[in-house]
């Protein structure tokens, strides 16, 4: 492993010039302009540490559980879209760099590889799941996902359909516009019928089913669901007490509702709301083992790495992706020596303040 921070932005850059222009738009979009994305970042920067000394640091040990699957670390990688439209092995690529380093990956309902395939790369993977107005397409996804060994249903909710109308949040909603990328495909875990009823009215996101969806897919796929997009503690406590196993605090990278409070201002909060016996995991801005650091001291027992992860693939494929988790990770155990906290367990919230 690498001991040097990965250079998110020129990540990007090299992933900008390499990629045709309309899909790097899609990637790099927000809900609104580059102030919104900035806000997501720098959100993570707005804490700063008060590290232990003369703590036993000889061995620092990253691994964790998430929902009873053991990870050697607890940088994990969000479920993304169209990631055949970076790397033509798409999420095969994610998959296998993710089993090389002892993570786990989130599975879009968008995704254009069969899930045999993603399984076939090894590392442990949740479904997430969009409903669908149309039920049978969501249905027949989570039937699937758990055929094929997903361990977790992460239900995403922030995304509803409705955008605030943003000239640039240029990205497509409206499924007759999708795929961004051409020769891309997507829901090709479906029968060709449900895959043409998602084509119409039928593929866009339902927004009524409410808290009682969760119970549903629970009892449905027999498996923990994950509610993403939580950014509230009296949400997430709803959301524990309509039968989730764990809450993901996120603002969708930033894609969801351009003024909304920062992933890393939601955190604690959402964290306290639950206890202790609920995980929390956060995504949205975390670029660099110091924020890695600064999520679990302020309650996520692990964290979801987006874009990063997007860049590492266009530039580099698995070996990218590898790449990014890697120094990420690196990041995180050097940061641990730093604040005196040998196990994860150790990043305590009394170890960050507000900047
Ligand atoms: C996403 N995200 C996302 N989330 C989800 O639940 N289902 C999806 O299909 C997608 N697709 C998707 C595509 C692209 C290109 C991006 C950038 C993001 C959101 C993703 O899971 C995660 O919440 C954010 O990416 C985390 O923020 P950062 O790390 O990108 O800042």
């Amino acid at each position: 492993m690498q001991n040097r921070p990965v250079d998110v932005d020129a990540l990007e850059a090299a992933a900008a010039a390499t990629l045709p222009p309309h899909v790097y738009d899609y990637f790099r979009a927000t809900a609104g302009g580059p102030e919104v994305a900035v806000r997501s970042t720098s959100a993570w920067s707005a804490f700063l540490h008060r590290p232990h000394v003369l703590q036993d640091t000889e061995r620092i040990d990253t691994s964790t559980t998430v929902l009873g699957t053991p990870v050697a670390t607890p940088v994990l990688v969000a479920p993304m879209a169209q990631q055949v439209a970076a790397d033509p092995l798409g999420e095969r690529a994610t998959a296998a760099a993710a089993a090389s380093v002892g993570s786990l990956i989130g599975i879009s309902t968008n995704t254009a590889v069969p899930f045999a395939e993603v399984a076939a790369a090894g590392a442990p993977w949740w479904f997430q799941l969009y409903i669908f107005k149309d039920r049978p397409i969501s249905e027949q996804l989570v039937d699937r996902a758990v055929e094929h060994g997903a361990s977790a249903i992460i239900l995403t909710v922030d995304i509803t359909g409705l955008r605030h109308p943003s000239p640039e949040a240029n990205y497509a909603v409206d499924p007759t516009e999708w795929p961004p990328s051409p020769g891309a495909d997507r829901l090709v875990n479906l029968d060709a019928d449900l895959r043409e009823r998602a084509r119409g009215e039928g593929g866009w996101f339902a927004r009524d089913f409410g808290f009682r969806a969760i119970e549903w897919l629970r009892e449905r796929t027999g498996l923990p669901v994950v509610v993403k997009g939580v950014l509230r503690g009296d949400d997430a406590r709803r959301a524990v007490d309509a039968g989730a196993a764990a809450v993901l605090v996120s603002t969708h990278g930033a894609r969801a509702f351009a003024t909304s409070v920062p992933s890393a201002r939601a955190l604690a909060e959402v964290a306290d709301a639950v206890g202790a016996d609920v995980e929390v995991y956060v995504d949205s801005g975390l670029r660099s083992g110091i924020d890695v650091a600064t999520a679990l001291a302020l309650g996520a027992r692990a964290v979801f790495l987006g874009r990063p992860v997007m860049w590492g693939l266009a530039t580099g494929g698995e070996a990218g992706v590898r790449h990014v988790l890697e120094t990420v990770h690196q990041e995180l155990v050097t940061a641990m020596d730093l604040l005196g906290a040998p196990t994860l367990a150790d990043l305590t919230r009394d170890l960050v303040v507000p900047a």
